[in-house]
């Protein structure tokens, strides 16, 4: 199959790849590096001894997009390209709808001019905004609570529109929970150009020696341990989601919300615990106020993922810290060392 994947350089769309290559498929990436780096791809192709097309340029440029879509003519397209940080989204917010909204409708232009029917969406699990009810599934009302959050609840409608007006398309929109961890070979992995904002990536410097501590934001929620509880996935049973969510969508039209979770809730000091396991040093860690906007708990209703996609995941808490501090310490600047 012919895949056009936007975003591929970045953390999923690199892991998405390696799946991808290994399994057969022919890709093409349209990538502008906005926050990911040529050399991601380069260790994709020693990784998987393939090689795949590479388009350097912008999801908002439309012309760059539909000649690179009309040249490749996919059989589906997988949708990474977006700006992802939640603070920055209130900062800057037209920039992340002109990012994640226009970009995502210019894409599906360009596949009606590629007469390309078929998308996987890469959503989150922040479009469901404060939890009423615990675990999330799909039905839960859509109220997402941050700019960021915004834009992925409109992209989901956007391409459900769309597919309702075409014809035999198929849309699977992945609400992802919280992706961590890296390829078991440790080349490559998530890289944080500035201070992370996501617990994992922050535990993974102060492990390897580049942040002196990590702040716990808040130990009295209403949890096991009083930490912020939430639903990590390896980004490799992630990547296998994708491939799961393609082949689903030769066989069903349509448009398709699916969580991508474990369905387990581990809280920080859990996960803090399994680095320091992982790793074999201590994790220097301060209690700190809660960060505004943070939830107690947050996990996936898994049901429609392993009844629609016959996906679930495989790997555990120890897989992903054992994965992320192999990548994090083989590689202490990320991608910046090559
Ligand atoms: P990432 O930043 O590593 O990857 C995004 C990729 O898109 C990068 O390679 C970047 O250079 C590219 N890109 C950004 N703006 C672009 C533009 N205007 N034109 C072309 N390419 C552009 O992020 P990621 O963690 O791999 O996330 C991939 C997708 O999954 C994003 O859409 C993100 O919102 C979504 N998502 C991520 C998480 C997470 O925790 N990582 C959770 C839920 C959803
Ligand atoms: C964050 C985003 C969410 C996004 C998700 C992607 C916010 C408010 N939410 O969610 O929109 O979809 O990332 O994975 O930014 N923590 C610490 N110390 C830290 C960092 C985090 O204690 O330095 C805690 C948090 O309070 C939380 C847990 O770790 O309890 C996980 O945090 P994080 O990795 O940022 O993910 P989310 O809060 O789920």
């Amino acid at each position: 199959m012919k895949v056009f994947v936007t975003g591929g350089a970045g953390y999923i769309g690199s892991h998405t790849l390696v799946a991808l290559l290994a399994a057969g498929h022919e890709v093409c990436v349209y990538d502008n590096f906005d926050n990911s780096s040529p050399v991601a791809l380069a260790r994709v192709r020693q990784l998987t001894n393939r090689d795949m097309a590479v388009v350097e340029a912008d999801v908002r440029d439309n012309d760059a997009l539909t000649r690179a879509l009309t040249d490749f003519a996919p059989d589906a397209v997988v949708h990474f390209a977006g700006l992802k940080a939640v603070g920055e989204s209130n900062d800057i917010p037209l920039r992340y709808y002109q990012t994640n909204v226009t970009g995502t409708m210019n894409l599906l232009a360009a596949m009606d001019a590629a007469r390309c029917k078929r998308i996987v969406f890469s959503s989150s699990a922040t479009v469901y905004g404060e939890a009423q009810y615990l675990p999330f599934d799909e039905e839960h009302p859509i109220a997402p609570t941050n700019p960021y959050g915004r834009t992925k609840a409109m992209a989901e409608s956007v391409i459900g529109d769309w597919a309702s007006a075409t014809p035999d398309a198929s849309a699977v929109l992945l609400r992802y929970f919280n992706p961590v961890g890296a390829h078991e070979s440790g080349r490559i992995g998530e890289d944080p150009q500035d201070i992370p904002n996501n617990l994992m990536p922050f535990v993974a410097q102060v492990a390897v020696g580049r942040r002196a501590k990590l702040s716990i934001f808040g130990d009295d929620y209403d949890t096991r341990d009083g930490t912020g509880e939430r639903d990590y996935i390896h980004v490799v049973d992630l990547a296998a989601a994708h491939l799961a969510a393609l082949e689903y969508s030769a066989r069903a039209v349509g448009c398709e919300a699916i969580n991508v979770g474990t369905g387990q809730g581990i809280t920080v000091k859990e996960l803090v615990a399994a680095y320091e396991a992982a790793c074999g040093q201590p994790i220097a860690v301060e209690i700190a106020p809660r960060r505004p906007g943070d939830v107690a708990s947050s996990y996936a209703a898994t049901t429609k993922a392993e009844r629609l996609l016959n996906w679930c995941a495989a790997l555990d808490v120890d897989d992903m810290c054992a994965n992320s501090w192999l990548w994090q310490s083989e590689n202490p600047m990320g991608f910046e060392g090559d």
